[in-house]
């Protein structure tokens, strides 16, 4: 993985390496601003439409249009509603019928801007939409940018689950520019925050130990932090996903935390209630307290990933979000509707200690369920 840095700018370019299907990801700020001298080499077609959410219409959108048109690029724009519902069919028939109303034609470009939803539910419209068309993602959430814009899983909810309709496609150009995380909310940056943090647990020991010094900075808006965490995050997945594009072994890893988030974000029935790094941030705590239960990690990291986690604001007490009606049961069944359930039992990404993350399917489900008894309770 190529990693170059542009003194003037202040611009950080990472390649991800996937043979024709390569592009690069530029970490930096004021890239909105820049955006069309970096988008119009790539472009087959001087068009693309930008596909965009109400809340980052408002802060996002002008600077970016102002850009393309600098840039001579015919731009169109849809503006979706904001939140995690919107990453339906509903809204994706609709989406690609706008789209083909405003006749798109193969050699347009889709530009996600916006976060982890407005990602996943333009990059499946370009991978279906006339077979396939380009799309760049300028990711404006914490989240986005140090996950879901890098790596081309693209996709729509169902009423089974998330994400469970969908396919592999990558992007031609990722521009993360921290600058737009400003506006952010708090609630959202710390969701994405929690997604940062899985990067340490999972395999880099030594970046968790910077978070657990930098990262009360980097949440209070410090961007030098807050450009190194995303390098260090793209940096990451960059490699995982060249070597292991469609998950069938490495990049497994990357779900340290989400068998256990998906059901409990399937238990809130996807409203919201617990946003997605949060239910992530309590399914780690539970894949590191499961991993102490089996001797497999020293109980003080367990407790490091927890109080961390904790400190910056994470929800950690699945007992305080559950209320009396969720059971172990219901929590495990959803478990075993995640993709990656086989046979009957769930894939789960365990740890060895901070930084050593590993995939099994060898834990009996009794153990699993007394765990999740145990965190129900508090
Ligand atoms: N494709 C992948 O590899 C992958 C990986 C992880 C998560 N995801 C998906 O990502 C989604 C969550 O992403 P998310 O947390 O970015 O959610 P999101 O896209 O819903 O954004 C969160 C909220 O922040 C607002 N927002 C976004 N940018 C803003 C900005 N700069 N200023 C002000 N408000 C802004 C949005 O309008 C929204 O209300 C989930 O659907 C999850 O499944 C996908």
């Amino acid at each position: 993985m190529a990693h170059d840095k542009d003194a003037r700018t202040s611009t950080d370019t990472l390649s991800v390496n996937l043979g024709p299907r390569s592009y690069d990801i530029l970490v930096g700020e004021n890239l909105l601003e820049t955006a069309g001298t970096h988008i119009r080499p790539l472009l087959a077609q001087p068009r693309v439409v930008v596909i965009t959410d109400a809340n980052v219409a408002q802060h996002c959108l002008p600077a970016l249009e102002t850009a393309l048109g600098r840039a001579g690029i015919i731009h169109d724009s849809i503006v979706l509603p904001a939140g995690e519902h919107t990453k339906d069919l509903a809204h994706l028939g609709d989406l690609t019928d706008r789209l083909l109303d405003s006749r798109v034609e193969r050699a347009t470009t889709l530009i996600a801007l916006g976060g982890g939803v407005i990602g996943d539910i333009t990059g499946f419209a370009a991978a279906i939409l006339l077979r396939g068309l380009d799309f760049i993602h300028i990711p404006t959430t914490l989240l986005a940018q140090v996950d879901s814009s890098v790596g081309g899983k693209t996709g729509v909810n169902t009423r089974h689950g998330k994400n469970l309709l969908g396919a592999f496609h990558q992007p031609r150009l990722v521009l993360a520019d921290v600058g737009t995380l400003e506006t952010l909310d708090r609630r959202h940056f710390l969701a994405g925050y929690a997604e940062t943090v899985k990067y340490g647990l999972l395999g880099d020991a030594q970046f968790f130990s910077w978070l657990e010094t930098t990262g009360a900075d980097l949440c209070a808006g410090d961007r030098a932090a807050q450009r190194h965490a995303v390098l260090t995050c793209c940096a990451a997945k960059a490699s995982i996903v060249a070597e292991d594009e469609r998950e069938s072994g490495r990049r497994q890893l990357l779900n340290l935390g989400h068998t256990f988030g998906h059901a409990l974000e399937a238990q809130t029935g996807f409203t919201g209630a617990l946003l997605h790094g949060e239910a992530v941030a309590i399914g780690m705590v539970l894949a590191f307290e499961l991993s102490v239960r089996l001797g497999l990690c020293p109980p003080n990291d367990a407790e490091r990933a927890r109080r961390h986690l904790a400190e910056r604001g994470l929800p950690m007490s699945l007992a305080e979000l559950s209320g009396p009606a969720w059971t172990a049961d219901d929590l495990f069944a959803h478990m075993l509707h995640d993709k990656k359930a086989r046979d009957g039992r769930p894939t789960l990404v365990l740890v060895r200690g901070i930084g050593q993350a590993f995939t099994t399917r060898d834990v009996h489900a009794e153990t699993i369920r007394a765990l999740l008894d145990d965190a129900l309770i508090g």
